[in-house]
């Protein structure tokens, strides 16, 4: 379905749990949050209904996040279910590859396409701080387990932290040498936890080519998605930035997102969300209010615009 703008929406996000095993500083406060009553949460099968109606109404990609979506029992089974759906042809998952190790292999067989896996470090000690609780060893453990269970492309995804890891950017460009896998650097947004960061903290995607001036420009992949791919001479894999900040991709946004707890949000950027609640049965309207209340674009440089009811561990990225 087109929303006001002429954008074609056909890309659902659906997060099904704000729960996360590990507890990265932009993302969640050290503490956790707190587990939230069953009743408040949408069960598998009302996401179900969800993805049936967005079918209808022509969406063709779904992804799972989080939270962490591996923490949601049922999750495989879910996967399965809607893998049959006519009309969804691609079903994807953001893991932070914490229990990939266990569940690649269940998952590629209910039909999942995709993995993204979050790792904002290469080196153990940093990996921890970040996280406050990961085991780099593990998420490793992760990576080559979807890779022999025949996931591709594996894509990881890199929050870039001005002062922590911006000079880890060539050790995570040298990945693509001889994987086929996709890095892909994202700017840090200013949202929840990392609201009033300092401004060191933000990065814009050309720090990365600055810093690996070898990688060319590839201009005809990823066309309609929200990365500019590069590569380094005769790798395998690609590299990919993803600027929402500094090359702001909203002319071409093509999705909407929905929360474990039953919201549509239309702009990952803004506050404003739609109750599933306000509904009852009708989960084509609640699909085409959110889509029809989708801003033209994000405000997010003007500070009081700087979106702060969930943090990101509610959103999914
Ligand atoms: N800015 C950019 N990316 C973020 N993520 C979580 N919080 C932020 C933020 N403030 C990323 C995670 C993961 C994806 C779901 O979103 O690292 O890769
Ligand atoms: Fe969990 Fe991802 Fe948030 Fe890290 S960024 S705490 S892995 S949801």
């Amino acid at each position: 379905m087109l929303d006001e703008y002429g954008r074609q929406i056909d890309y659902l996000r659906i997060s099904v749990t704000d729960l996360c095993n590990l507890r990265c500083r932009y993302c969640m406060p050290g503490s956790g949050v707190e587990k939230k009553a069953h009743t408040e949460i949408l069960r598998l099968e009302e996401i179900e209904q969800v993805v049936r109606a967005a079918a209808q109404l022509g969406f063709k990609k779904i992804r799972f996040t989080g939270g962490e979506p591996l923490v949601r029992r049922g999750l495989t089974e879910l996967i399965s279910r809607i893998s049959c759906i006519p009309g969804i042809e691609d079903i994807g998952l953001t893991t932070n590859g914490v229990l990939l190790k266990e569940y690649a292999l269940p998952l590629r067989g209910a039909g999942l396409r995709r993995v993204n896996i979050s790792i904002d470090s290469l080196q153990a000690a940093k990996y921890h701080w970040i996280t406050r609780v990961g085991e780099l060893s593990g998420v490793m453990e992760g990576i080559e387990t979807a890779m022999a269970a025949g996931f591709s492309p594996i894509k990881l995804n890199v929050v870039l932290v001005g002062g922590f890891n911006d000079d880890e950017i060539k050790d995570f460009v040298d990945l693509t040498r001889d994987r086929e896998i996709e890095v892909r650097f994202i700017e840090l947004m200013p949202v929840g936890e990392a609201a009033d960061w300092d401004a060191a903290h933000f990065l814009p995607g050309s720090e990365v080519l600055e810093r690996v001036p070898e990688l060319m420009p590839l201009p005809f992949k990823g066309r309609g998605g929200v990365a500019r791919y590069y590569k380094l001479p005769g790798s395998r894999g690609d590299v990919g930035l993803i600027s929402p900040l500094s090359d702001c991709f909203c002319g071409g946004c093509n999705r909407i997102r929905l929360t474990a707890d039953g919201k549509l949000k239309p702009c990952l950027l803004s506050d404003f969300e739609l109750d599933i609640k306000a509904y009852g049965t009708d989960m084509r309207c609640f699909l085409t209010d959110a889509i029809r209340a989708k801003p033209m674009r994000h405000h997010i440089h003007q500070q009081d615009a700087v979106p702060r009811v969930r943090n990101m561990n509610q959103i999914g990225g």
